[in-house]
């Protein structure tokens, strides 16, 4: 390539244009490659190569039945990996692609029967997004591959939001960081299941219901996962986001929740809006959801570098944003809730 050409491409890019090109070619080589998207830090591989997608795995102990998300450039991939999508899938890529929707199809019969989950498995459905991340595009263009990309955390472990977050839970392992910044969202994508008549939502995320439903002009069900059905996505039954202390959220007027946590020892507590000066082990998590989401995952890893005991954290407001919020607090928690007013 010229280097005027280079020089011209380098300058759209956010990420140096060679790390970009040696993160692409290593993908294509069959290694596992750490880069920022718009949600949460993704570890790539080439998501037809079985030996990289087993190496995913294994790199972040990742039970075999959770399947990965396929990560494309470009809408036309879609519809080469998706069998007969539901023509709300062409509103909903319209409408938030690129972004933080993945969307859960039937698979092309034509693909191998693993592809999507672990190479000694089968799926029938594929988990596809295209993320908002210019260095994230970049890449998956680079690499000319199909990227299956889990979050980069080791299971179990809050998602990373920086690239040091990831070369934290990987130290001793030889995967490619890409170092895109601190991320803009800070929770993971909504997954919505499209295999059906009316999307079904998996995982909550920024895109909510009623986006969903501005867009396709459909009503949802309310529940996401059917009472007493095996659950749609895997990765939802796993304990998730845990930072190594308890962790118990509480709702309440300020007050109540001062009283409540008087006879706790050294409390680590996440707030909002800056509230509870008067402790010392304080993580403000921001004054909006936006900062919030931003700042949840950071601060739950905080927690566990401070040698926390007991955490508590503050209950948002379960709309818009709030609600993913939530279900990601309240995984981190095991479900402990408290209301203290
Ligand atoms: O924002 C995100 O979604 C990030 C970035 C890196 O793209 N990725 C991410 O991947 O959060 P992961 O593997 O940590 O979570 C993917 C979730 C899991 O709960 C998994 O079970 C579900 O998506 N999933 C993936 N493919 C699926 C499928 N075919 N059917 C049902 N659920 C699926
Ligand atoms: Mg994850």
């Amino acid at each position: 390539m010229p280097m005027w050409q280079r020089k011209e491409i380098q300058k759209m890019l956010r990420c140096g244009i060679d790390e970009i090109f040696k993160a692409g070619a290593a993908i294509k080589a069959g290694r596992l490659v750490a880069f920022p998207t718009e949600t949460v830090y993704g570890l790539g591989a080439d998501a037809f190569n079985p030996s990289a997608v087993a190496a995913i795995y294994a790199a972040k102990g990742r039970p075999g039945d959770n399947p990965l998300i396929l990560h494309i450039a470009d809408p036309s991939d879609f519809y080469r990996l998706a069998a007969s999508p539901p023509a709300y899938t062409t509103k909903l890529i319209e409408q938030f692609w690129p972004g933080a929707l993945t969307l859960v199809v039937r698979k092309q019969p034509q693909l191998p029967p693993w592809v999507g989950g672990h190479p000694l498995g089968q799926t029938e459905t594929i988990g596809i997004r295209i993320p908002a991340n210019q260095v994230a595009r970049d890449i998956i263009h680079a690499s000319g591959c199909v990227v299956a990309a889990p979050s980069a955390n080791t299971a179990g472990r809050p998602s990373p939001t920086t690239a040091q977050h990831v070369q934290d839970d990987f130290q001793s392992l030889d995967i490619m960081v890409i170092d895109g910044g601190a991320v803009n969202l800070g929770i993971e994508s909504t997954v919505l299941d499209a295999t059906g008549e009316i999307p079904v939502i998996l995982r909550p995320g920024q895109i909510t219901v009623a986006m969903v439903e501005a867009a396709t002009g459909m009503r949802l069900s309310a529940v996401s996962q059917p009472a007493g059905e095996k659950p749609r996505s895997p990765g939802m039954k796993y304990r998730h986001y845990a930072p190594k202390a308890p962790m118990t959220i509480l709702t309440g007027t300020d007050e109540a929740i001062t009283n409540y946590l008087a006879n706790k020892k050294n409390p680590h507590i996440l707030t909002i809006n800056n509230s509870f000066p008067q402790y010392k082990n304080k993580i403000n998590l921001g004054n909006s959801l936006d900062e919030i989401a931003k700042n949840l995952y950071a601060a739950l890893r905080k927690c566990d570098q401070d040698g926390a005991r007991e955490i508590y954290a503050q209950a948002v407001p379960e709309e818009g944003l709030g609600i993913a919020i939530m279900d990601r607090m309240l995984k981190a928690a095991e479900g402990r809730i408290e209301n203290v007013c």
